[in-house]
């Protein structure tokens, strides 16, 4: 179908009188990457004036009124921080050590980095169990420290895949050509801003979101000289809030959305930002992709978000704030989180040339552990997990903008 036709089909859903369908909209609604807490308001305002009954509707069929699980938590619940830290030893870190020499050993390519190619006797079980812990426990860990300055570079690629091997064997591809690391560094100095449409990229603060696939797991090769702090919060207690005080943003949530392509083919893609599937709820979307950011603003040949789902993004990303929690995050810490029940976020930072931020991002998936998916995000993690082989697998040693920050990828 061509763009003019889904415009005219877009027309009609309107004429019909769907003034709540979730294509009904015919104008983006003023709304900006950075969220903007006086439109959020005066928008719940004005919807709620308009229709008074929202936060009395039903929640969708089939969807809970309250979740009750480890994954439900505050920011303030977390009185230390070795509950979810946790310190590798010396004996660890000789183990580590072992591992990467036997890796090189063996001559093989880093795809092939696995539990077997870098055997970790006594961490492994331990890895085992804080995996069970993202998928069925608080949902986050963190290890330190890696002490990245004794290793190369590339060494230290290795000690990252090798240790995220035993947490959860599956690497998702990112990026074109089978490129399964990403590099979160400012580019914006080296490259031009019209190439940039992530603020992954930037020192801009990255708003609450979730990126795709069942682990993101990063790795802090440094920090910046300020500010920077990595925050998590979980979506389960988000949910929780909204199912009581809002449940009309739940359906809205659970229905169909138009993410833009930025330039691909096709230009936009239709599906829920939140799922109940086999007894879970899972938040799987990114704010820019409904709003733009920088050298990728929201396309305008494509269908306008909805008011609706304009104060829904706005209302979960300040209750994800409300309830974040800011990690630690300290150079050589690997972070792991549940990538389909907690959001993250980071403040915006200052580098110099002796504290540059730079960390490096895995999205992976334990196939033992992982839940049951729903149909529309099946297709998505086919492409993540199951488009290439170990072999194919590519580690950009130098940090690159992917190709979907850059418009027209899928990734
Ligand atoms: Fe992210």
């Amino acid at each position: 179908m061509a763009i003019s036709e889904v415009a005219d089909s877009l027309q009609s859903l309107t004429i019909d009188n769907e003034a709540s369908s979730p294509l009904s909209a015919t104008t983006q609604p003023d709304i900006e990457y950075h969220p903007n807490e006086e439109n959020w308001k005066a928008r719940t305002a004005r919807r709620l004036a308009e229709d008074p009954s929202l936060p009395k509707s039903t929640l969708p069929a089939g969807f809970p009124t309250r979740l009750e699980s480890p994954l439900v938590w505050e920011g303030k619940d977390w009185k230390d921080e070795l509950e979810w830290v946790y310190n590798l030893t010396p004996e660890h870190l000789k183990e580590i050590d072992d591992a990467v020499h036997h890796f090189h050993g063996l001559s093989k390519p880093l795809g092939e980095l696995s539990r077997s190619t870098f055997p970790l006797p006594t961490l492994a079980p331990i890895l085992s169990t804080l995996a069970h812990a993202l998928y069925t426990g608080r949902g986050f860990f963190v290890l330190r420290t890696i002490p990245v300055s004794s290793y190369s570079h590339e060494d230290n690629i290795i000690i990252y895949a090798g240790i995220s091997s035993h947490v959860a064997p599956l690497r998702g591809v990112q990026d074109l050509n089978a490129g399964v690391l990403a590099h979160i560094k400012d580019l914006s100095k080296t490259h031009l801003a019209k190439t940039i449409g992530a603020p992954a990229y930037t020192t801009d603060k990255q708003v609450f979101h979730t990126d795709v696939g069942d682990i993101v797991a990063l790795f802090a090769l440094e920090t910046a000289h300020e500010g920077g702090v990595s925050r998590i919060s979980s979506s389960w207690r988000v949910y929780n809030e909204l199912a009581e005080t809002r449940p009309d943003l739940i359906k809205t949530l659970s229905e169909d959305w138009p993410f833009d392509g930025f330039g691909g083919d096709p230009p936009y893609t239709l599906r829920p930002l939140l799922f109940n599937h086999d007894s879970k709820i899972i938040t799987q979307y990114a704010r820019r992709s409904f709003t733009g950011f920088l050298g990728l603003p929201r396309s305008t040949s494509i269908p306008p978000i909805t008011e609706a789902q304009a104060e829904a993004l706005d209302t979960i990303h300040f209750l994800a704030e409300k309830y974040n929690l800011g990690l630690n995050f300290q150079k050589g810490d690997i972070q792991y989180i549940n990538n389909l029940s907690i959001f993250h976020a980071r403040d915006r930072f200052v580098d110099t040339p002796e504290k540059t931020r730079h960390l490096l991002r895995l999205w992976l998936r334990n196939e033992e552990l992982a839940w049951k998916l729903p149909e529309k995000l099946e297709p998505i993690w086919k492409r993540l997990y199951y488009s290439a082989m170990p072999d194919e697998h590519r580690f950009p040693v130098e940090p690159e903008i992917r190709a979907a920050s850059k418009g027209g990828a899928k990734y």
